[in-house]
C-alpha cells in the first residue's frame, strides 16, 4: 500500500484520511468509463458482490494495475472454517482492505485472520481486516422486529466494534454517527469506515444513517466510503470534488 492513503496503520490521526468510491457498477466497461473521467488520478475504490461477481479476479487485476487501492467488500459471513479458507483465497489477490459481518462472531472474525495472514504471499503485508457492525442502510426499528436484538443500535455497534477488536481486527464499519462513541470504546488506532455518505443537497435512497462528509471529518472517522454521491451525479468528477474538499477540510 502506498502511504498517501494508508488506513491499516495510524488509524485515528488527520494524516492518512481515505476517500473510498464504491464502484457499484454492473461490469468493467462501466467502471472504465468512469474511471476515465478521473484522468490518471490514483484512487482508493471498493470493489462490492455486483462489480465481483460479474468480472471475477480480472476486475482487481485491472484496477491494481492503473494502480488503485482495493477494498474488497464482500462482507463474509459463514462458519468459521470456511471464512477461513475462503479469506485465505481472497488474500492471493493482494487487495488492501477486505470485511466480514461481525454477526458471525469471534471465532469467525479470528479464522478470518488466520486465513488471510496464512494467504499473504511472502513479503507483503496482509490486508487490513474489518467487521461490519450493522449495516447503514438497517434503523433501530428494524434491527429490533427483524433481528429480534432488544438493545439500543448504538449499544450493539459498540459491542459488536469491542469484540472486532478483541478477535484481533483492524477496526469495523459503521456508521460516521456512530464513530465517536466507538472512539472512546476502543480507542484511536481502531479503523473506522462510514458508509452512507451523502452531500446536504443529495436524497438518502436506501441508507438510514447518513451523514456528510464534512461530519464524518469532525468525527474522526479514519475512511468514508461513497457511491451513488460521487458514481450517480451528473458530473462525478465534480461530485467527487466536492466530497473531498468537505472530507478534508481544504481547497482541492
Ligand atoms: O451509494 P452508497 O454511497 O449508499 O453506497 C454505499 C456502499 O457501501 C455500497 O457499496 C454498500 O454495499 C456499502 N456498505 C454500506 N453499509 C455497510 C457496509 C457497506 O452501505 N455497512
Amino acid at each position: 500500500m502506498n502511504t498517501s492513503q494508508n488506513v491499516s496503520e495510524g488509524a485515528g490521526n488527520n494524516v492518512n484520511k481515505p476517500l473510498i468510491i464504491a464502484l457499484d457498477f454492473p461490469g468493467l466497461q462501466e467502471v472504465k468509463g468512469f474511471l476515465n473521467e478521473f484522468d490518471g488520478e490514483k484512487l482508493f475504490v471498493k470493489v462490492g458482490m455486483e462489480l465481483f461477481y460479474k468480472e471475477g479476479p480480472q476486475i482487481l487485476t485491472y484496477l491494481k494495475e492503473q494502480q488503485h487501492q482495493i477494498f474488497l467488500d464482500l462482507k463474509l459471513h459463514d462458519i468459521p472454517n470456511t471464512v477461513k479458507n475462503g479469506m485465505k483465497s481472497l488474500a492471493s489477490y493482494e487487495v488492501d482492505m477486505v470485511n466480514v459481518h461481525a454477526l458471525g462472531g469471534k471465532a469467525m472474525m479470528e479464522a478470518a485472520l488466520e486465513g488471510l495472514e496464512a494467504g499473504t504471499p511472502s513479503g507483503q503485508q496482509r490486508p487490513a481486516c474489518i467487521a461490519v457492525t450493522q449495516l447503514t442502510s438497517t434503523s433501530e426499528e428494524r434491527m429490533q422486529q427483524e433481528q429480534l436484538i432488544g438493545h439500543k443500535l448504538q449499544e450493539v455497534v459498540l459491542h459488536y466494534a469491542a469484540l472486532t477488536k478483541k478477535s484481533g481486527l483492524d477496526g469495523v464499519v459503521c456508521s460516521t454517527l456512530e464513530v465517536p462513541m466507538i472512539r472512546q470504546k476502543v480507542g484511536d488506532k481502531f479503523l473506522t469506515v462510514t458508509p452512507g455518505i451523502r452531500l446536504a443537497n443529495q436524497g438518502v435512497d436506501d441508507q438510514v444513517r447518513v451523514a456528510t462528509p464534512e461530519t464524518a471529518r469532525m468525527n474522526g472517522t479514519s475512511a468514508i466510503v461513497v457511491g451513488r454521491a460521487i458514481t450517480g451525479a451528473k458530473q462525478p468528477l465534480q461530485a467527487y470534488k466536492q466530497v473531498k474538499q468537505e472530507w478534508e477540510g481544504v481547497q482541492v
